[in-house]
């Protein structure tokens, strides 16, 4: 990670070794799974190889012990192949941006030009209650950091991409579609900060996704990206957050999110 190494360079080198690793040299489409969509790596075709994550470089440790993130190459069935994230590195965990991002540039270096970005998150929105999966239609990065360094002024219009969002409600119609706020994290926020965040467009609230949204961009990639709501945030809620709850949340939803999220995939 020092700062004259090049991150594209270490993602070409990450690429590599899963080509290496799996036999298979390009990827079409890069999802990276989220808390509650796990099973989607199981629905959406054959997994063919499954590689420790921390065994590619750039790639962290596992942040829970025992819980190795893994990285599958999918053979989906209308031939093309998938690679899934499962494991991703969060902002919070202080490794920095670069780190966070790795492995969307990795996914793009295998030739992925669809990223599918999804987690688990709070949503501020009465409506949704706890399981109910929404398409990101937009983001608010309040991290105050960027996977961009240097003078790279990249458009961001359209980032989470219409005609995704379209394909979706085609298999579901009844998908709603908010704004994410990225908040540092690891805390989730006060009431306040949830006030400000609808006060300012925004309806779902998280810890991922808009830094890697940003590095899909820059590395040219089409973009999805869903929520599954697993609490209402703090203050919308009257009782208050725990990561149990959330944890129970996602795995109530996860067959049929996950069920959604093939069938999403299958008509990409
Ligand atoms: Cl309420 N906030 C954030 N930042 N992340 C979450 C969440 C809330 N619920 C699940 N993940």
């Amino acid at each position: 990670d020092a700062p004259e190494t090049n991150p594209f360079d270490v993602a070409k080198i990450a690429a590599q070794e899963i080509a290496d690793a799996t036999g298979v040299d390009h990827h079409d489409i890069a999802l990276t799974l989220g808390s509650g969509w796990g099973k989607a790596a199981d629905l959406i075709g054959e997994t063919t190889h499954t590689i420790p994550a921390q065994e590619i470089t750039g790639f962290s440790a596992p942040a829970l012990a025992g819980h190795a993130g893994m990285l599958r190459s999918v053979l989906l069935p209308t031939g093309k192949r998938a690679l899934v994230i499962g494991a991703r590195t969060h902002y919070y965990e202080g490794h920095g941006v670069r780190r966070v991002v790795h492995s969307v540039r990795t996914a793009a270096a295998t030739g992925a030009t669809t990223m599918i970005l999804t987690n688990g998150a709070g949503g501020i929105r009465e409506t949704w209650t706890p399981g109910t999966p929404v398409l990101i239609s937009d983001h608010i990065n309040l991290t105050a950091d960027s996977p961009l360094e240097g003078a790279t002024f990249i458009d961001l219009t359209d980032l989470y991409s219409q005609r995704l969002r379209d394909l979706a409600r085609g298999i579901d119609a009844s998908l709603d579609e908010g704004v994410y706020c990225q908040f540092r994290g690891p805390h989730y926020e006060t009431p306040a900060e949830v006030q400000m965040a609808k006060a300012i467009g925004g309806h779902i609230v998280g810890m991922s996704t808009a830094l890697e949204a940003i590095a899909a961009r820059q590395a040219g990639m089409e973009i999805l990206g869903m929520s599954l709501i697993t609490n209402l945030a703090a203050g919308i809620q009257k009782t208050p957050l725990s990561h149990g709850e959330v944890l129970e949340a996602g795995q109530q939803a996860e067959a049929t999110i996950s069920a959604l999220l093939a069938k999403i995939v299958a008509s990409l």
